[in-house]
């Protein structure tokens, strides 16, 4: 993971890298750095913790130079202290990395055999050592930097800047993304286009294998071979990376929030309204009519969407789907039917491990089709077609309003599927249509809910269990309402299909134990009941999500019902989404914990 920046400059850089790296914490947030060249020697400010830990101690002791780079870490190898920190440097040069450097132990002895002392447990360190010892042996950068990438294995992006060089910074990417950004008379590179925002619209991205030489007056690339190459250049829309609280305390509450508006946004890009119809804003490169089978790969939140969308496309367009996380996926050497569709599922379209899957699927002849969220990411430039989500940035690190975007682009595609296979009708494909135009107006009602959440959520936060229960496109939304719990709240959740809890959970229902049912008024609502009745009689104290035609029908005593307005139930997840996030917002605000940066976690994913 991490995020990395390198500038260029013609005024003092520190404050611009800075500004970068604020754009880049969501790659992680465990410590934070800046070097730049001062009078040719290279300075380095470094500190543990968030980026405002390195501002403080830029405010004491600045940093000035016209070259710099900067780096944001998620810790992988070594602990999230100082001395981990990036840039990690030598008298020779300073590097920043993202990525994973795997043969790392290897090359650290091999240096160690030739007398070179370590001083941190990171992999990166061996990057600085080996560029610096072929430096030593009388290479100039470029040619240090040449020789040493092909002796890294793993996947990773690189930053360097070296004493002595006040118009070089060398860029290589090996399977971390890494962007160029063109200023006038000012160079960038980035871990993606957001960082460079503020400073240019003008960006290329490195390909794998790619090497970038940047002077403030260009850059020169050279792929894997060393021959020199050209990478398109795209216009970034800066207006879309804009991102602020509003009148929000944090960003996942904003988030929450915006969810009617960029659902309906997202929904406005697939629906026809006035013909009641899903138009799709792309063309495919197959037939829905033809598939044998769906296979959908992701991660999280992005992968419980996934599967709610199993639901939907075996029920509304009868076509298998086999689904997996793609940390499995990817190594689980599935037989894969050429021809087939492949789905994935990504808000920032670079977690490592669904990227991972995309390839395999797309090496092994399936039509590949990418819902994500950020158009410029990597697995959007890698797929056949792009579904995109009109989310808008999302900050909070635990995922909300993409989720709601990913499931109404699923349905889309599920409900135009059948309509190609002939197994919704027109009348039934209008009737969801419906069902869906209405969708933003009942996310804003059940917003009503909000204070009854508020002040459940300080019984909650007593909790030190907490189990989620669900059928059908309920089930996948109690693993999210337990995924979303445990996140920011750091209270234990786990989430079941309600029919399994007489397999095990059971035994761990007892007065202390909350259980939260999702139970909308659908097909299956009576036989969740049966299973609530279950942990009544066993003294678990329930809270129920239903809607307004379930909370008449329970006839049970619950610790409290939240009420959601009607919805066909088919949509009936994307609505029921909004109470399970404001749980586990209000739960989490009441127990202070830092909802936007949760521990340990990272927006972006970018390792396996
Ligand atoms: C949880 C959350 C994560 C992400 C997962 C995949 O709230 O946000 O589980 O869903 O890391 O990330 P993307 O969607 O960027 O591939």
């Amino acid at each position: 993971m991490c995020g990395i920046v390198g500038i260029l400059g013609n005024t003092s850089v520190t404050p611009l890298v800075v500004k970068a790296l604020t754009r880049l914490e969501y790659r992680g947030y465990d410590s934070a750095g800046v070097a730049t060249l001062k009078n040719g020697q290279i300075e380095r400010r470094r500190a543990e913790g968030k980026l405002r830990n390195l501002e403080q101690k830029l405010s004491q002791t600045p940093l000035s130079g016209t070259i710099g780079i900067g780096h944001t870490r998620w810790a992988t190898h070594g602990k999230p202290n100082e001395t981990n920190a990036h840039p990690h440097a030598t008298d020779k040069l300073a590097v920043v990395h993202n990525g994973i450097i795997e043969n790392f132990r290897e090359l650290k002895t091999d240096l160690e055999t030739k007398g070179i002392v370590f001083e941190t447990e990171t992999d990166t360190e061996v990057v600085a050592q080996l560029v610096t010892y072929e430096m030593r042996q009388g290479r100039p950068p470029i040619e240090a930097v040449a020789v040493t990438l092909p002796r890294l294995r793993g996947a990773f992006a690189l930053g360097f800047l070296f004493s002595g060089e006040e118009d070089l910074l060398i860029g290589a990417r090996h399977g971390a993304p890494l962007a160029i950004g063109y200023g006038d008379g000012e160079m960038f590179l980035g871990s993606d286009a957001l960082a460079l925002a503020p400073f240019t619209d003008e960006i290329s991205y490195l390909e794998d294998g790619d090497c970038a030489l940047l002077r403030r007056k260009g850059v020169e690339i050279h792929d894997a071979s060393g021959q020199n190459v050209h990478r398109p250049l795209h216009k970034i829309p800066t207006g879309s990376f804009l991102a602020d609280k509003g009148n929000h305390r944090h960003f996942m509450a904003k988030e929450i929030h915006e969810q009617p508006e960029v659902v309906g946004r997202t929904l406005a890009h697939y629906v026809n309204f006035s013909a009641g119809r899903i138009e799709l804003p792309f063309d495919l490169p197959f037939d829905f009519k033809n598939l044998q089978r769906v296979s959908i790969s992701a991660c999280g939140t992005a992968y419980l969407a996934g599967l709610i969308s199993k639901y939907w496309f075996e029920r509304l367009a009868r076509v298998p789907v086999e689904i997996d996380v793609a940390s499995e996926f990817r190594y689980r050497e599935a037989p894969l039917e050429p021809g087939s569709l492949a789905l994935f599922v990504s808000q920032s379209g670079e977690t490592a491990d669904t990227l991972a899957s995309l390839r395999y699927a797309a090496a092994h002849g399936q039509h590949t089709v990418s819902v994500v969220n950020v158009p410029t990411s990597t697995m959007a430039r890698e797929s056949s077609v792009v579904a995109p989500t009109l989310a808008g940035v999302e900050v909070g690190v635990a995922s909300t309003k993409a989720f709601t975007c990913q499931l109404s682009v699923l349905l889309c595609l599920a409900i135009a599927a059948g309509r190609a296979r002939g197994t919704l009708s027109e009348d039934a494909e209008k009737e969801l249509v419906t069902a869906l135009i209405g969708v933003p107006g009942l996310m804003s009602e059940a917003m009503k809910c909000e204070h009854q959440i508020e002040v459940l959520a300080r019984e909650l936060s007593k909790a030190k269990d907490v189990l989620y229960l669900g059928r059908g496109t309920s089930y996948p939304l109690a693993l999210e309402g337990a995924l979303k719990l445990k996140e920011i709240s750091y209270i234990h959740a786990e989430g079941y299909a309600a029919g399994e809890l007489k397999h095990g959970p059971i035994a761990l229902i007892d007065e202390t134990m909350p259980v939260i049912v999702i139970a909308p008024h659908d097909p299956v609502f009576e036989k969740t009941v049966s299973n609530m009745q279950e942990v009544a009689a066993r003294g678990g104290r329930i809270i129920l999500i239903t809607d307004e035609k379930g909370a008449l029908e329970t006839g049970l005593d619950t610790m409290a019902t939240i009420v959601m307005p009607s919805a066909h139930p088919v949509v009936a997840p994307i609505v029921h989404s909004i109470p399970i996030q404001l749980l586990a917002y209000h739960t989490a605000v009441v127990m202070g914990k830092d909802v936007d940066q949760p521990r340990n976690l990272a927006k972006s994913v970018t390792v396996e």
